[in-house]
């Protein structure tokens, strides 16, 4: 059995990370907007740590500035998922990159998105749901805003509320009232924690936002209380090895703690993070897995399992992706 080949679940997927570089490149020859200076002679994205990444990320951002352009992005990053094996999504959107955080922008865009989501689970077989998230190093009073834009649109299709951007900016803490004005509207919260910042940044993700999902996480193995608190409160791990390793957090997939954390009961899914910054697809992140620690298909099914009990999505979604699941 070739891993690579069984279908997949990915909680944690930023859509204008997961934008190709020749997209990127195609709109901004069409908008006529000079981004050379974002890529490498070979065409791939070109960044030198986390916080260039951010800024290339930013950069390519530049040329995604109207709802017909999320449209394309959404049906070029599902069809590349449907390929890849994804059967079940979950995207990161941020009203700061559509629409700048006004609400009605923000409802142009949604809809945009969602017409193409349709289209794709039509075309390939493949659902997509919406956690809108705030951009941490945009600061607290835009992440209000971004709170506010998830709060109107709370449903079956926007799910979740979570917040990416760089973890060396501020606290958790400080994003409080935005979790708590989502949780609220009856959202679900997942916050990246233990990418860049260390244990306490997952402890304060638990304590001040009360989060049921952490993006990435991974760095809590350095404190053995913290693995059982992950335990005790049943908390999902959206871990992304792939971008860990690119942006050099471990030096390889075979010292990356996935395994150890897993071994010791936590719930950890694995996703892309932004894949072609990344070089890779959920199809590369199995077989890696598969090749570092020898998980098999069992491993897996298992994966996928406590994935999709994690899935910010209603019981009738869940239901239809675990008929897709077993009928693969
Ligand atoms: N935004 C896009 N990718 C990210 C990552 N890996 N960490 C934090 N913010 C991000
Ligand atoms: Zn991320």
């Amino acid at each position: 059995m070739n891993v690579a080949e069984l279908p997949k679940i990915e909680l944690h997927l930023h859509h204008e990370g997961a934008a190709p570089p020749a997209f990127i490149r195609q709109l901004a020859h069409e908008k006529r907007v000079d981004l050379s200076g974002i890529f490498k002679s070979n065409g791939s994205y070109d960044f030198r740590d986390f916080s260039h990444f951010l800024n290339v990320y930013e950069a390519a951002c530049q040329v995604l500035n109207s709802p017909e352009d999320f449209r394309r992005l959404t049906l070029a990053i599902l069809e590349e998922s449907a390929e890849n094996g994804v059967i079940y999504s979950e995207t990161f959107l941020s009203p700061d990159f559509c629409g700048g955080g006004d609400l009605s922008a923000w409802k142009d865009y949604l809809s945009a998105i969602q017409d193409a989501a349709e289209e794709a689970e039509r075309k390939f077989e493949i659902t997509l749901r919406g956690v809108v998230t705030c951009v941490r190093h945009f600061g607290p009073e835009q992440s209000k805003r971004s709170a506010y834009c998830a709060a109107e649109t709370a449903g079956d299709w926007i799910t979740g509320f979570g917040m990416g951007g760089n973890e060396s900016v501020g606290a958790q803490a400080d994003y409080k009232w935005a979790f708590d004005c989502a949780r609220e509207a009856g959202l679900q919260l997942t916050t990246h924690a233990g990418e860049f910042g260390g244990p306490e940044s997952v402890r304060d993700a638990i304590r001040h936002l009360g989060v049921e999902r952490i993006g990435h996480g991974v760095r809590a193995i350095e404190d053995p209380d913290l693995v059982h608190e992950l335990i005790d409160r049943g908390i999902t791990l959206e871990v992304c090895p792939g971008s860990n390793v690119v942006l050099g957090l471990y030096p390889e997939f075979d010292s990356h703690p996935i395994a150890k954390l897993r071994d010791a009961g936590v719930k950890v899914t694995v996703s892309t993070d932004d894949p072609p910054f990344f070089h890779t697809t959920m199809r590369r992140e199995y077989e890696m897995l598969h090749q570092a620690f020898g998980w098999d298909a069992e491993d897996f099914a298992a994966l996928n399992n406590t994935a999709l009990e994690a899935a910010f999505c209603d019981d009738a979604t869940r239901e239809k992706v675990k008929k897709r699941l077993e009928k693969q």
